[in-house]
């Protein structure tokens, strides 16, 4: 009987333990929504006049962004035609080549055509990393709120 008890309170506890790591779980998902969601913001504020990042759209003043990560700087079929600048910069872009672009376009490629100065704030580039990597994936295998690593 004792021993009946001792493993009933055990499953209890356990399954406390289970609710407690489900929850955690959920707070991590909603803070990387709520990322997410800044970082579509900020792209719409500062990125979307120059850039789209759906597939197959005609490019603005700036190259199409769909499928980025991954792919060398200045390579896409760009209507306007890249800067000598961007396509001998020899980048590939991905988290920390995109971190730095967008902290200063001029300062990593010296001579883009790219006219932006940079966003200064560091919460605000990994908010505007969070959606762009997912927005920017061809085959949006990356779920929405999944930018634990950011
Ligand atoms: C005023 C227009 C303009 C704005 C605003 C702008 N871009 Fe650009 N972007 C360009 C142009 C033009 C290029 C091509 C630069 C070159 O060839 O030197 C470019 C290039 C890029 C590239 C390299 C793409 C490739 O295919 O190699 C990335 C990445 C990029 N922009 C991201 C951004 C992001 C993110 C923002 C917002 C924070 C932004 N850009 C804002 C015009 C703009």
């Amino acid at each position: 009987m004792l021993i009946h008890d001792y493993d009933l309170r055990r499953g209890a506890c356990r399954l406390a333990g289970l609710i407690g790591s489900v929850s955690l779980g959920l707070t991590a998902l909603s803070a990387s929504a709520a990322e997410y969601e800044r970082g579509y913001a900020l792209f719409q504020q500062h990125c979307a006049a120059c850039h789209s990042h759906i597939a197959d759209v005609w490019d603005k003043s700036g190259p199409n962004l769909n499928g980025l990560f991954g792919r060398r700087a200045g390579s896409a079929n760009y209507i306007h035609g890249y800067s000598d600048a961007m396509r001998a910069s020899n980048l590939t872009w991905e988290l920390g080549s995109l971190m730095a672009f967008i902290t200063s376009p001029a300062g990593v490629v010296r001579g883009t055509n790219m006219v932006f100065r940079g966003l200064e704030d560091a919460g605000q580039r990994s908010d505007l990393l969070c959606y762009l990597r997912q927005a920017t994936a061809p085959n949006k295998t990356r779920m929405p709120g999944d930018c634990d690593d950011l």
